[in-house]
């Protein structure tokens, strides 16, 4: 296979999106253009994402993502070599906004569609990043997601663990707005942590004891919000001391769960070098990042934190599993439904 232009759409959630990226013939990634428009003002006022005004903004917006994708790429509709698009997991409405955009211009332009699962997107975007062999440990913590996987190779992913109740963004929003911090909540949890004590209460470590590798964050946030009303009227000290110490029971989860799982990697994977890759919006905090780094070097691990513009969702992401899959020659049909839930 010789170099290949994709194009990559993404709307599965709040973000439209689409990217320009090309993979050469030894697999190496240049990003042409990533064009993200973030539909946060659509759904300030709601606190929380809407998914019929997340459809119908999709349904504005895409066009001209993805005109605009082009564009900064200087790359016309007819000179890509594929069309790939998020087919889920996702919110239906919008995934099917971007697969079925994806299908027009595939049957009009005459090109391959590659029908991409969303999480195979995050999973493999340290490798558009990064060179990164197989296999390697990823974690996924974004709004709708917390899991460990395995990934073996494209198209081979085993998943370790996964929440039993709340994904780990879904839980920085919710603290955040039960402490009026607004949304998205995490980097507004985030950043009124920086100036407040991380000790001053100890919030429980769900499941922490048990060996096996899933998360539970509703019991985590229910303390949370018990405590913030035991102490109303908040202060705002009293708000930096909760973010700061409910930051620090997440960070302490995250960081113990991953240690864990690196352990399994060596025991079933000695010959291979440990690396752990993060996705996912959740990447962001530097907490949980730091918390992570030291983890892995107590490990001898290597930790791959991509750029976080990549680790949000993003149109990039899509073009690459796509050229990953293209490259192995797996496309897909035009009557490839959509698929609101999609394990990996
Ligand atoms: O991956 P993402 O953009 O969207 C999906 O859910 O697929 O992740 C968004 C999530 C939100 O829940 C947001 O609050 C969280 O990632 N997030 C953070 C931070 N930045 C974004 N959580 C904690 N700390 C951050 N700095
Ligand atoms: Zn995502």
């Amino acid at each position: 296979m010789g170099q290949a232009i994709i194009l990559g759409i993404e709307t599965s959630c709040d973000e439209t999106a689409a990217a320009i990226v090309v993979r050469d013939q030894s697999g190496n990634a240049t990003i042409r253009s990533n064009v993200v428009r973030s539909q946060l003002d659509e759904h300030a006022a709601f606190g929380g994402v809407v998914p019929e005004l997340a459809a119908r903004a999709h349904v504005t917006w895409l066009d001209h993502i993805i005109a605009q994708a082009c564009r900064e790429a200087g790359v016309a509709l007819d000179e890509v070599d594929a069309i790939a698009a998020t087919a889920g997991p996702g919110l239906i409405g919008g995934v099917l906004v971007g697969l079925t955009t994806a299908k027009a211009l595939a049957a009009a332009l005459d090109k391959p569609l590659i029908a991409v699962n969303h999480l195979e997107a995050h999973a493999l975007t340290a490798r558009l990043t990064h060179q990164i062999d197989f296999p390697y440990l990823m974690l996924l913590v974004s709004g709708g997601h917390s899991q460990f996987v395995l990934v073996r190779g494209v198209g081979d992913y085993e998943r370790w663990g996964t929440t039993i109740d709340d994904a780990l963004g879904e839980a920085f929003d919710k603290v955040a707005k039960l402490l009026s911090l607004g949304h998205p909540g995490g980097p507004a949890v985030e950043a009124i942590a920086k100036s407040g004590d991380p000790r001053r209460f100890k919030f429980p470590r769900p499941l922490l004891r048990e060996a096996r590798l899933d998360f539970s964050f509703s019991g985590l946030k229910t303390a949370v919000r018990l405590q913030a009303e035991a102490l109303a009227p908040l202060s705002n000290q009293d708000v930096a001391d909760i973010a700061a110490s409910f930051q620090a029971a997440v960070a302490e989860v995250v960081s113990v769960r991953a240690g864990q799982a690196l352990d399994r990697f060596r025991a079933e994977l000695p010959a291979e070098a440990l690396n752990l890759v993060v996705a996912g919006g959740v990447a962001a905090n530097r907490a949980i990042a730091a918390a992570l780094g030291k983890v892995c070097d107590e490990r001898g691990a290597t930790l791959t934190v991509p750029p976080i513009a990549l680790c949000t969702d993003n149109g990039a992401m899509v073009a690459w599993a796509g050229a990953e899959r293209f490259a192995l020659g797996a496309i897909d049909g035009l009557t490839f439904a959509a698929r609101p839930r999609w394990p990996l």
